[in-house]
């Protein structure tokens, strides 16, 4: 079976249909209706109590009144990062504060966090889309899981906590970073379920390495990994290294945060929008003009039930196709996002992602998954340098060939030259949450 026709899950199986959500078992017309009416309201309550929503939407000439059909809605205005900014810290609420239970912020490098808040209500429903989504991934009620992202301000760690105590999981509530404690927690105390970023799984596995322990031989047998991009190769090395079915989990904090879309692990063929909750479309980036489903584009969102804050065709940034729903056939899957528009490198004209160069390391025998990337100046041109780690059994001999394999795969791929050094194992800074794989070194004039 190829990559495109799906994997199907080694340990995980499909979950009893009588398990699942009335909305997973719904065809397509039904569901079709159900988000008619959702989005409706939902547009509605978002003119009705937010001034941001109500001014763009009278700028746009148009009404809640105006969606009778879900293709309506290419019709309203599209919401952007820089306007939550502008509405920081609680402006983009449409519920009294005293009502929202809980806010999370994204880490916001530059400037100003983007705040999102959850009524009681809205915590509910993302701790059963959570569950939904673990239970997607293979996990059931009883097992133990082992929930690596980041507990706080971050939506990774308290979002799949909650949904794991919802699917009635044991919860380990770690968080990130303390690698070796990590493997001791894994070893003692067996979980069948991880769930961390795939940079960090990387982590993990050299840990269990270095401890002189096999991570094969642990107790785990799913991943449920996401917050970052990650590619089809890097899940064969993780699945290879650790013995486990790796399955890609998105979401993000303005929508929800995690449990938005999740790959099905009887199928691992994309991930499933959580339709009945979130309305996706896929639009070009620079126009702004809706594609049609099959055709890669940045995808928006517009939740359907949220009440403390409610996004109208909310920009992504990220890259992806709607496909046909397949494990739960009523609802669009997602294509694995190929990257953020943010992280596109635009190197003498030509675009290139990080996701690209990492299936070529990744293909490239002699090198480790660990890479990192560096934009600098040469002349008056910009230079990529890719350093890529040897894994620890490459023959010195061996690294001047893998460097010159992956420069010329990268050619091949994306048409653009990069310079790639093979560096010694164990030399670039390991992940311990959301890998940042480049840095600008660019002169600025
Ligand atoms: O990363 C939520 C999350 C936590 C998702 C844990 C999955 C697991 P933010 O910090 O708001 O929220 O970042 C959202 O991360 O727009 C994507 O660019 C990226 N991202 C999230 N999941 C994936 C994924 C969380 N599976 C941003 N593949 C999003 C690729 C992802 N990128």
């Amino acid at each position: 079976m190829t990559v495109a026709d799906g994997r199907a899950g080694r340990r995980g199986g499909a979950p009893d249909p009588g398990t699942l959500d009335a909305a997973e078992r719904m065809g397509a017309d039904e569901l079709r209706a159900l988000q008619l009416t959702r989005l409706r309201w939902s547009l509605r309550h978002a003119y009705d109590n937010v001034p941001h929503h109500r001014r763009a939407f009278d700028a746009a000439g148009v009404h809640p009144d105006d969606c009778r059909d879900p293709a309506d809605l290419a019709r309203f205005p599209l919401t952007g990062k820089a306007d939550l900014r502008e509405e920081y810290p609680f402006g983009m609420f449409a519920v009294p504060r005293e009502q929202v239970r809980r806010v999370h912020a994204s880490s916001g490098t530059t400037g100003r966090p983007t705040v999102v808040g959850y009524t009681a209500e809205d915590l509910t429903t993302w701790a059963g889309l959570m569950a939904r989504s673990i239970r997607a991934a293979g996990g059931r009620p009883g097992d133990l899981l082992h929930n690596a992202y980041g507990y706080g301000l971050f939506t990774g760690g308290l979002g799949a906590h909650a949904g794991a105590e919802a699917l009635g999981c044991t919860v380990v509530p770690v968080s990130g970073g303390m690698t070796p404690r990590q493997v001791q927690l894994i070893t003692d105390f067996r979980p069948r379920v991880l769930m961390m970023t795939p940079s960090y799984a990387l982590t993990v596995i050299d840990e269990f390495e270095r401890q002189g322990l096999d991570p094969r031989s642990s107790s785990a047998e799913i991943g449920i990994l996401g917050a970052e991009p990650w590619t089809e190769q890097m899940r064969g090395e993780i699945e290879e290294r650790l013995g486990i079915d790796a399955v890609d989990v998105y979401g993000l904090s303005e929508v929800m945060g995690p449990g938005v879309a999740q790959e099905c692990v009887e199928t691992k063929d994309g991930l499933h929008v959580w339709e009945d909750h979130f309305l996706p479309e896929v639009i070009d980036p620079v126009t702004g003009d809706v594609l049609p489903d099959g055709e890669e584009g940045e995808l928006v969102f517009t939740s359907l039930t949220k009440r403390a804050m409610p996004v109208v065709r909310y920009r992504t940034r990220d890259l992806t196709r709607l496909l046909p729903g397949t494990a739960r056939p009523g609802m669009r899957r997602m294509a694995r996002i190929t990257g953020r528009t943010d992280d596109m490198i635009v190197l003498r004209g030509v675009n290139l992602f990080p996701t690209q160069i990492e299936e070529v390391v990744l293909g490239t025998p002699g090198l480790s998954p660990h890479f990192a990337l560096e934009l600098t100046t040469r002349g008056r041109l910009d230079h990529l340098v890719c350093r890529v780690e040897a894994r620890p059994d490459c023959p010195a001999g061996r690294r001047a060939d893998a460097a010159a394999e992956v420069t010329r795969g990268v050619k091949d791929v994306v048409g653009s030259t990069i310079e790639v050094l093979v560096v010694d194992p164990d030399t670039l800074p390991r992940s311990l949450g959301k890998l940042q794989r480049m840095t600008d070194n660019r002169r600025r004039t």
